[in-house]
C-alpha cells in the first residue's frame, strides 16, 4: 500500500559538475528500480542535476525550502523557485540545520505547511540525540517534534516522515532494525492519535543513519520501514543502487 522511497541526501556535497556525474553514472544502475528513487541535491546544482535526470525515473528533491512566498530573506529559497526547475521533493527539518542553523520545531512547521500548499512533497526528518536516548526520553522527544512540527497538515499521506536518531548519523553506527522499526511504528502510532483524520496509514516514514548497503536488506525488511534518507552511502553511484535494489 505504501511504495517505499529511497531518497539520497548529499548534504554539502558535489559540485554542479560532480552532481551530473553521479547522477549519469547512477541512472543506469536504477533504472528498474521498483521503489521511489530521489536525490535532494544543493540548491545550486538543481538546475545542471534537472538536466542530467532528464529520462530517468529518478526524482529531484531540494535539502530546504523557506516559508514566505517571497521577501527580504537573504540567502534563502522559496517553493516557487524550486518548482521551476521541477523539483518534487524537499528536506526539512533536518539535524544538522536543527543543530548548526537554528531551526526549531516552530520553523520546521512552517517550512512543512509551506511546501504542501505549494506542492512539494517535504521529507520531515525527526529523531533523538544519543543522549536523550540514554536518558529513555526517545518517545517524548518524537512526540514534542510530533506536535509541534505538523501542527496544521491536513493528509499526512503528502508528506514524508524521515526517523533518523542523531547518534546514528554519518557515525557509521546504525540503529538496529528493531530499534528502527519500534520508534516508526511510534511515530506512526502517535500521528494517528494526534491527528485524527490524517491519513496516517499511508504516510511513508523512513529510516534514517547509516543506512548502507550492507544493512538496508534488513531495515526495509521490517514492516514500519518504507524508505531510507542516506547520506555518505548516497555520494556513491553503486552504494546508492545497492540500496535502492533493496529487494534483490
Ligand atoms: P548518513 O546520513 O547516511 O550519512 O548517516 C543520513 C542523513 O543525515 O540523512
Amino acid at each position: 500500500m505504501r511504495k517505499p522511497i529511497i531518497a539520497g541526501n548529499w548534504k554539502m556535497n558535489n559540485t554542479a559538475e560532480e552532481g551530473v556525474a553521479l547522477v549519469k553514472a547512477l541512472k543506469p544502475l536504477v533504472a528498474d528500480a521498483k521503489c521511489e528513487v530521489v536525490v535532494c541535491v544543493p540548491a545550486i546544482d538543481i538546475p545542471a542535476v534537472k538536466k542530467a535526470l532528464h529520462g530517468s525515473r529518478i526524482k529531484l528533491g531540494a535539502q530546504n525550502v523557506h516559508f514566505a512566498e517571497k521577501g527580504a530573506y537573504t540567502g534563502e529559497i522559496s517553493a516557487k523557485m524550486l518548482l521551476e526547475y521541477g523539483v518534487k521533493y524537499v528536506i526539512i527539518g533536518h539535524s544538522e540545520r536543527r543543530q548548526y542553523f537554528g531551526e526549531t520545531d516552530e520553523t520546521v512547521n512552517k517550512r512543512t505547511l509551506a511546501a504542501l500548499a505549494a506542492g512539494l512533497t517535504p521529507i520531515v526528518c525527526i529523531g533523538e540525540s544519543l543522549e536523550e536516548r540514554e536518558n529513555g526520553l526517545t518517545e517524548k522527544v518524537l512526540d514534542r517534534q510530533l506536535k509541534e512540527g505538523f501542527q496544521g497538515v491536513g493528509d499526512f499521506s503528502k508528506l514524508v516522515i524521515a526517523y533518523e536518531p542523531i547518534w546514528a548519523i554519518g557515525t557509521g553506527k546504525t540503529a538496529t532494525a528493531q530499534q528502527a522499526n519500534d520508534a516508526i511504528a511510534y511515530i506512526r502510532k502517535r500521528v494517528k492519535k494526534l491527528y485524527p483524520h490524517s491519513n496516517a496509514g499511508r504516510m511513508r516514514i523512513q529510516y534514517g543513519g547509516s543506512m548502507n548497503a550492507g544493512n538496508a536488506k534488513e531495515l526495509m525488511a521490517q514492516p514500519e520501514i518504507d524508505g531510507g534518507l542516506i547520506g555518505g552511502a548516497s555520494l556513491k553511484p553503486q552504494d546508492f543502487a545497492a540500496i535502492v535494489h533493496f529487494d534483490k
